[in-house]
């Protein structure tokens, strides 16, 4: 686990399900760039508005928005667009994210998709044969930004603020220059040896061929013009305009450091794939657990229906433990992986259906299914339970710790849980020279094939299966959670395990986020942080289950309603150096 140097403000410390959070004696006067660190808190509780991201900055950023009168559909661009300066490598403009919004004023819950699509040349085969570690760092990799669009979209539907007043915190600090704190140094660190095979990433992130220092300030002061020039011109400056040009000249011919022996393959995007980009409005997944009404991510992302699924599961299961807990997810990652993807007739509503989850539910029991299982049938007609053999077992994806959730309500009562991703950290790894800012490498999140019948092999315009679940809860129609992860697909096992933490194992908030977690995504290996093995290692394994060290899954971020006005603003205490949240008001 990574601290953010000596001020690490809050460590959880486990004692069998209670979660107590110590805060260290206050040591020597703050030093340059320790301010913020001690500014920096993971929960806060009060009225008027509420803000949590993995980053003070950020959280500032909506912050700021929210007390001059924006909502949180405004504060939570605010914010998203910060994230691309100081956590550049999990997020940015060139991106892709999911929104999930509850609109206070009419008691609605919306969704909107701003996921990456693949240029309209892309094939099945278009990845096959090709190194997944090569296609990490290539023009091939880079899908068609959503993010742009998918921040006009949301403030044209539902904010207040232009693009440019909502930028204008992100120019702010992009200007004036962030802390460098140890996540981002080792950040920039772990990806040192392809960034200086770019020459313009390499000017941006290793000025002088050096990582920047801890304690240091960085500036980007090219990305604070991008965001200028982009409030200015909007979004068609990156939509066919051109900036747009200067995206696909980068992803044509990656700028390959002189005398580097890197293969950059290149990609396939044209302009015309960027005009034709549209952020899209989807009726999000509902399931409803016990009496709360959980709102998702429908497809393309697997998130809304795998985290639906699974609760079905455990809803229809007499108890609810940490066995049942990892076979529920293990059970609805084979349907994930079977039927989901963007392609046309997802079975939905039957992956969602009381009669589905029973028949999956009744696999479950005393010993850990073999893994991994097969799918199930989501046909409608559901009986006795159908005995499945195990399939034959498939690589485990590799799953970065990255990507990044934000959480936002206003005043007014409406939330927003919103994921942001360039997908690895630090997306593809080249910055469009002179613009300040990383392309995505969001299209590795495609089935590479050969895999025929695979619902997520690569297609033109497709948009790339995610599993990002930015999570809205409702009980008697108004808001009571909003929670969401990064950590590819461990994010539906976190944002599930947060769920049951809350509601089976009687955590609060704060205790849910901060647990131990383990994520079981069908495979034969249930991966867990040393606490969940600590704890749990012993009694599962001897119902056979085998648990292998993860040593950090998922810096999630979330909300509660307390009634009243009062919310609760949660970020980790510990995970990818403690997140930052905050409220408007301590006071009513
Ligand atoms: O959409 C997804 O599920 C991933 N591209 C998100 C990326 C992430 O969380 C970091 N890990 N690979």
């Amino acid at each position: 686990m990574i601290g953010r140097g000596s001020a690490v403000l809050a460590a959880a410390i486990l004692a069998g399900s209670s979660v107590l959070l110590v805060r260290p004696a206050a040591a020597a006067p703050p030093g340059p760039g320790q301010q913020q660190q001690q500014e920096k808190r993971p929960v806060a509780e009060g009225y008027g508005g509420a803000v949590a991201t993995v980053d003070l900055d950020a959280s500032k950023a909506a912050l700021g928005v929210l007390r001059r009168g924006g909502n949180a559909i405004d504060a939570a661009v605010a914010a998203a667009a910060t994230l691309g300066v100081t956590e550049p490598y999990s997020a940015g403009l060139a991106g892709g994210g999911y929104i999930v919004y509850y609109d206070a004023r009419h008691r609605r819950v919306h969704t909107i998709d701003g996921r990456e699509t693949a240029p309209k040349a892309m094939r099945p085969t278009s990845l096959e044969g090709i190194p997944f570690d090569d296609a990490v760092t290539s023009g091939l990799s880079a899908g068609v930004p959503g993010s742009v669009a998918q921040w006009e979209l949301a403030l044209r539907r539902f904010g207040t603020l232009s693009l440019g007043e909502a930028l204008k915190p992100a120019i702010e600090v992009a200007s004036r220059g962030f802390t460098v704190d140890q996540t981002f140094h080792d950040q920039t660190a772990s990806n040192a040896a392809r960034f200086k095979d770019l020459t313009s990433t390499a000017k941006l992130y290793l000025p002088g061929g050096a990582l920047p220092a801890v304690g240091s300030t960085f500036r980007n002061p090219e990305l604070a013009d991008t965001y200028r020039q982009l409030g200015r011109r909007g979004g068609s400056w990156l939509y066919g305009g051109r900036l747009g040009a200067e995206i696909v000249a980068t992803v044509k011919r990656p700028p390959v450091t002189p005398g580097s022996t890197r293969t950059v393959r290149p990609g396939l995007m044209e302009l015309s794939d960027l005009a034709a980009y549209r952020a899209v409005e989807r009726a999000p997944t509902r399931v409803t657990y016990e009496d709360n009404d959980v709102y998702g991510m429908p497809p393309a992302s697997s998130g809304g229906s795998t985290v639906g699924e699974a609760l079905n599961i455990l809803q229809a299961l007499p108890r609810v433990g940490v066995h049942e807990y990892l076979e529920a997810s293990k059970l609805a990652f084979a349907d994930r992986g079977k039927y989901v993807g963007d392609i046309p007739g997802v079975p939905l509503r039957q992956l969602l259906s009381e009669g589905f989850a029973k028949e999956r539910a009744c696999l479950v029991g005393e010993r850990a299914i073999p893994a991994p299982a097969a799918p199930g049938d989501p046909d409608g007609s559901y009986g006795p339970c159908r005995a499945v053999p195990p399939e034959s077992q498939k690589p485990t994806p590799a799953e970065g710790p990255e990507t990044t959730h934000l959480v936002v309500a206003d005043r007014w009562g409406n939330v927003v849980a919103y994921n942001i991703t360039i997908e690895s950290t630090g997306g593809n790894g080249i910055v469009v020279p002179g613009r300040g800012f990383l392309l995505n490498n969001e299209l590795t999140d495609f089935t590479f094939g050969p895999a025929p019948g695979d619902p997520n092999l690569p297609g033109p315009g497709k948009r790339p299966r995610s599993s990002m679940a930015p999570t809205i809860v409702l009980k008697n129609g108004e808001p009571l959670l909003a929670v969401g992860s990064p950590g590819g697909s461990t994010i539906i096992t976190t944002v599930l395990q947060i769920l049951v933490n809350r509601w089976d194992f009687g955590m609060t908030l704060p205790q849910a986020l901060a647990a131990p977690r383990a994520t079981q995504r069908n495979t034969a290996q249930t991966q867990a942080e040393q606490g969940f093995i600590d704890r749990y290692g012993p009694e599962l394994t001897a119902r056979g289950h085998s648990l292998v060290l993860n040593p950090e899954i998922g810096a999630a971020t979330g909300l509660e309603f307390l009634g009243g006005g009062r919310v609760q603003a949660v970020a980790e205490p510990v995970r990818r150096g403690g997140g930052s949240a905050l409220v408007v008001s301590g006071h009513r």
